[in-house]
């Protein structure tokens, strides 16, 4: 059975870009996989997070992957925090990954944005983190969004020199998994932007815990273009709105863009808003409500997370001291 390792930052409510774009899959790649799933905290502080407030999101996350129904008994559902292999092997990566690979990482100059000199040295070693993660389990295969893939190819670069530097055949490739008519989630506000937790616009957002008239407010404000919908794909071309409630349609009905079309079609966009944030209420509603439910409980929450980093930890840990062997630390 192939091992699946993904991460989510607890840095503020899950969207429902995290949720179509990586979340779901999580839940539907549960059979047939053997999977680890993690709030990633390390990578979390890499922008600075007030104590406080991170750790109520590190549990509000944690509820949400149970509410969305990964299964913990079956699975891994941890905080990357808890096991200490991840940040050993990221030390061992920062000194395999090249200054030349990471300053390619569009990620880091979004997010450092014009004032790189004042980001955290943790921002830019980001990705080696990111690779250590994968990489601590053995882990092939990753679920993740679109705007992922240059994080998992440098993964692949770190292990691929790691594997030359030292003549061995130890670390695997992996395959990212970006799955889905809705890999990319673009903001209410803008279609040319990803929807982000980090916006500073909560209208450009619909986020996991959204009541209804919440959600159907922020569908019915979503920017648009004065057009109907067309009747074919082809009619999106040049119409980043347009497509991107199109895409998030698809998704939460498994179909595809030209399925929704054929059905929506000629609607304008007051009609096609209707059904689409009806849509939305019915699938999300019920996550919030059962993430309520299970964070009206921290203890059943947090034994969940300890029971996963013990047997995360019982993973890692013989695969990161054999790295450390491979490099040539001595243990005495
Ligand atoms: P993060 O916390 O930004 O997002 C978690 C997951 O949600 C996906 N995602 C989206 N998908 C579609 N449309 C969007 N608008 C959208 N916004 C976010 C992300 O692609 C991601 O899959 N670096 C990662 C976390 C991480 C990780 C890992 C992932 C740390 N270690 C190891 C995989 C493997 C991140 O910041 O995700």
């Amino acid at each position: 059975m192939q091992r699946i390792f993904s991460g989510i930052q607890p840095s503020g409510i899950p969207t429902l870009g995290n949720y179509l774009g990586a979340l779901r899959n999580w839940a539907a790649l549960q059979d047939g996989h053997e999977c680890i799933y993690c709030v990633v905290d390390l990578h979390a502080i890499t922008a600075f997070q007030d104590p406080k407030e991170l750790a109520l999101q590190t549990r509000e996350m944690a509820a949400t992957l149970l509410a969305i129904g990964i299964d913990p008994t079956k699975h891994i559902v941890f905080l990357q925090s808890g096991v200490r292999a991840h940040a050993q092997l990221a030390w061992i990566f920062n000194c395999v990954a090249r200054l030349g690979w990471l300053n390619r990482m569009t990620q880091f100059k979004d997010k450092a944005g014009k004032d790189r000199e004042n980001a955290s040295s943790g921002l830019y070693v980001y990705p080696n983190l990111m690779a250590a993660d994968i990489l601590a389990y053995h882990a092939t295969r990753v679920p993740v969004g679109d705007d992922q893939r240059q994080h998992l190819e440098l993964a692949n670069d770190i292990a691929q020199k790691f594997n030359h530097d030292y003549g061995v055949d130890f670390f695997p490739n992996i395959e990212p998994l970006i799955m889905g008519p809705a890999a990319r989630v673009m903001s209410l506000r803008d279609g040319t932007k990803k929807m982000s937790k980090s916006d500073p616009s909560d209208q450009s957002r619909i986020n996991l815990n959204d009541d209804a008239d919440t959600i159907a407010l922020k569908v019915r404000r979503a920017k648009t273009d004065p057009e109907p919908l067309p009747s074919g794909i082809d009619g999106l071309a040049n119409r980043p709105e347009a497509r991107n409630l199109v895409g998030i349609y698809a998704a939460l009905t498994d179909a595809t863009h030209e399925d929704v079309l054929r059905e929506h079609g000629g609607k304008g966009f007051g009609d096609y808003k209707k059904v689409l944030a009806d849509l939305l209420v019915e699938k999300l509603t019920p996550i919030a409500a059962e993430t309520k439910r299970l964070l009206a409980d921290p203890p059943y929450v947090d034994a969940v997370l300890r029971d996963g980093a013990r047997r995360a930890a019982a993973i890692a840990d013989p695969i990161v001291a054999k790295a450390e062997d491979l490099v040539g630390f001595l243990r005495v």
